[in-house]
């Protein structure tokens, strides 16, 4: 086979994009997923009965073409949001919708709507959003958030380059802050000659009304007052379907259909018979969706207090996410590298090496479990970080004051690839550690932590919630002076 990097063939389009890089979707199960946004219980039980009934039908089931325009699903939709088929269009994701809102109401270069003029968007939000411009060749003009990362409807009102468009993730995405409608509304009336996009991918999450007092929540009934506004919605967060890839835009009708020619200049079946079946299915189903929604947010809330207790900076969250800056007091702040530490747990949370959030991670609400086991990790490591600081001046006073090295223990937390469980393991000797150590990768084991207790004190290093066998205890062997071992330790794994 050729080289992959062969790009002889590829179009000038191809080689100059820049694609969207998703969040892991780690192989095995084990790990607590905090890192894309998925809803942490699983989809309404009438959502597979649907589609095994759309499968138990073997002569039509998977052989025909599904209905193109959708529209059993569209008119669902519209009778949930009380609105006409003709508003509601339908694709395989928001993101496919997204695109072809970009391709339709924001391409450049067309000598009519909108050419040349840049898309405005906030410089911290979806990720996609760029990609796209990039795609279908959109100008944009990256208008930054304030300083605590709202909105300033303002700015977009002012700027004094021309409109081609709005788009605006509302909540926003990752902060999770939540704009008014009054504000939306703004917008539209502002710039009535521009489409004005509010990407509703969190909305269900969001509480009706907001701390202000304004009137916030979802836009979709604006859609009867602006015929320049498209919101765009999804089964993948608030009714646990991110696997079946169904998304929505609600518009006025004649934006609507241009959004249905360009589908059908693309793929005409972009939503197949089992998502349509299950969609409709999720949509009929209503108080199991309230009754998710509602957890979801009680444990966003019990999130947020415990993080908050734990001296974290949290932004308030209005989606199934919380953003969040680390104290000092959890690896020096440093959000990379809690990250990193977390992974090694067996914990993903999604980290941004960008401008202005570079030091905040994303963190998906977990289930009640799920989120307790992220607490714990960061419970352990801020009691870590506090005592090793308390801890050395004691260290220092240790080594120097005493031999009694039968009280030394040293310990090593290992993660399981294969379990995606983390162990401690203690040693009653360096050795006996470091020949374990020397192993530890043949068996699947990554050391994710290594310290050291004297007379049960931390002495060094990192954490450990759990204590375990011990390995052996063969004779110590180390120099009379105590921080000639832990330097010559430590630097056995540098
Ligand atoms: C703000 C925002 N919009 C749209 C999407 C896309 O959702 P989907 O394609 O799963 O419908 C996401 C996904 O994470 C998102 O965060």
């Amino acid at each position: 086979m050729q080289s992959s990097t062969n790009q002889r063939l590829w179009s000038t389009k191809a080689k100059t994009l820049d694609p969207y890089v998703p969040g892991e979707q780690p192989k095995h199960d084990n790990l607590c997923k905090l890192n894309t946004n998925e809803n942490p219980f699983p989809p309404s039980p009438k959502v597979s009965q649907a589609i095994e009934e759309v499968l138990v039908n073997q002569a039509t089931a998977l052989r025909l073409y599904p209905e193109p325009e959708s529209d059993k699903l569209r008119d669902t939709l519209a009778k949930t949001y009380g609105l006409q088929r003709e508003q509601v269009f339908v694709g395989n994701g928001s993101d496919e919708v997204l695109a072809l809102v970009f391709a339709c109401f924001f391409m450049q270069g067309d000598g009519k709507l909108a050419s040349a003029k840049p898309l405005f968007t906030p410089d911290i939000s979806y990720s996609f959003y760029p990609v796209y411009g990039m795609t279908f060749d959109v100008e944009r003009k990256v208008i930054p958030l304030a300083d605590d990362f709202s909105v300033n409807v303002d700015d977009y009102i002012h700027a004094d380059e021309d409109c081609g468009g709005i788009i605006i993730a509302n909540p926003n995405a990752p902060t999770g802050l939540l704009m008014s409608l009054a504000d939306i509304e703004t917008l539209c009336n502002a710039r009535p000659d521009s489409v004005v996009v509010i990407d509703e991918a969190y909305i269900d999450f969001a509480v009706v009304e907001g701390k202000s007092g304004l009137k916030v929540g979802s836009a979709v009934n604006l859609i009867e007052k602006y015929d320049n506004l498209v919101v765009t919605q999804t089964f993948s967060k608030s009714r646990s379907l991110a696997g079946l890839r169904v998304g929505m835009a609600f518009a006025n009708p004649s934006l609507i259909e241009a959004l249905t020619r360009m589908k059908n200049s693309f793929n005409s079946y972009p939503l197949d018979r089992l998502a349509q079946a299950g969609a409709i299915a999720s949509l009929e189903d209503s108080d199991y969706f309230s009754h998710v929604c509602q957890q979801v947010i009680r444990l966003r809330d019990e999130l947020v207090q415990a993080l908050t207790l734990l001296e974290f900076k949290v932004l308030e969250s209005h989606a199934n996410f919380v953003f969040v800056k680390p104290p000092t007091s959890i690896v020096e702040g440093n959000s990379e590298q809690l990250a990193s530490v977390l992974r090694e747990q067996g914990i993903i949370v999604r980290y941004f090496n960008k401008p202005r959030i570079s030091d905040y991670l994303r963190i998906t609400i977990g289930t009640k479990e799920q989120n307790d086991r992220l607490l714990e990790s960061l419970q352990a490591l801020s009691k870590s970080q506090q005592k090793s600081e308390e801890n050395t001046e004691t260290s220092k006073m240790t080594n120097n004051t005493t031999n009694k090295r039968d009280d030394l223990r040293f310990f090593l937390k290992c993660y399981n690839a294969n379990t995606g469980k983390s162990k401690t393991y203690r040693f009653d000797n360096q050795d006996a550690l470091a020949e374990f150590a020397k192993k530890a990768n043949s068996k699947g084991l990554t050391i994710v932590d290594t310290h050291i207790t004297f007379l049960g004190v931390e002495l060094l290093f990192a954490p450990i919630s759990e204590e375990d066998s011990v390995i052996t205890a063969t004779d110590i062997n180390f120099a009379e002076d105590g921080s000639y071992c832990l330097n010559e330790w430590a630097k056995s794994f540098n």
